[in-house]
């Protein structure tokens, strides 16, 4: 199989709503009784459990770094872009990086449909986070009406000029963007691996107009929507798809085992 993939592959575990701190600690032993492979080379995992597991996660991911090997990077679904104030039901960056989350994901399309994200605040999450050493994954993608109506480049054209800041290609590349068709999304409706990789391209090339090749070159574009064991290979075999941001066969270690193990085949 042995299709190059060079910027590596990041396999991310999107829990949403899901997975308090018991289960979490079920999922961790579950995950390590699996026998999972010590992480290699240049594939990498994270998961983004809700904001209350968020230290069992991180302690969990501690003692399996060090039990098998495996490093799993943990992550806020959502975060403020002020470092402290009068924001009920926020949490900041600063709050993030006690408890040790390294990784925020950014306008979630479930952020932007109930909790009224716009490219606007994206943005602002975004660049706050980049200046506080995140790694920070913005998500992007399109309503099946839209896609419907032939605007999908201009749907992501728009959210990606609207979300990405300037502040995110100076410095160490901490920017992954994650194409997440909103028709695909908890639906079993996966984008075929050449619609996604026609979306990726268009991604490619627009972090190309706006950035330069090697910045287009070096940042990772996930696919996310329905991705699961059955069909993560067939997205990875595509040139521009550098790994995937999975929701709900994230719950099950066996399957995020699994999904890890196909990563680890294209080293
Ligand atoms: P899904 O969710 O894999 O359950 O479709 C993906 C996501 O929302 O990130």
């Amino acid at each position: 199989m042995a299709a190059v993939k060079p910027r590596g592959i990041l396999i991310a575990g999107n829990w949403k709503m899901q997975m308090g701190p018991t289960e979490t600690s079920r999922f961790f032993s579950e995950l390590a009784a699996l026998n999972p492979a010590p992480t290699r080379g240049n594939i990498r995992a994270s998961l983004f459990p809700p904001t209350i597991s968020l230290s069992t996660a991180v302690m969990e991911a501690r003692k399996l770094a060090q039990a098998r090997g495996l490093k799993i990077a943990i992550g806020a679904q959502n975060a403020h872009w002020e470092k402290k104030g009068a924001f009920t039901g926020e949490v900041s960056g600063p709050m993030l990086q006690e408890v040790g989350a390294t990784t925020v994901l950014v306008a979630h399309s479930e952020r932007r449909q109930f909790f009224g994200e716009t490219d606007e605040t994206a943005r602002k999450r975004a660049e706050s986070l980049f200046q506080q050493g995140f790694e920070v994954v913005l998500c992007i993608g399109e309503t099946r009406s839209e896609r419907e109506a032939g605007k999908t480049e201009a749907v992501l054209e728009q959210q990606l000029t609207g979300g990405v800041p300037n502040a995110c290609m100076t410095g160490p590349r901490r920017l992954v963007l994650a194409y997440e068709p909103v028709w695909a999304i908890g639906t079993g409706l996966t984008a075929t691996p050449a619609e996604a990789e026609t979306a990726h391209q268009f991604i490619r090339k627009w972090l190309w107009d706006r950035f330069g090749m090697e910045s287009a070159a070096q940042t990772p574009v996930l696919y996310g929507g329905s991705v699961k064991p059955d069909n993560l290979e067939s997205l990875l075999l595509c040139p521009n798809i550098d790994g995937a941001l999975v929701g709900g066969a994230s719950l099950d270690p066996a399957d995020y085992a699994q999904m890890l193990k196909i990563a680890a085949q294209f080293l």
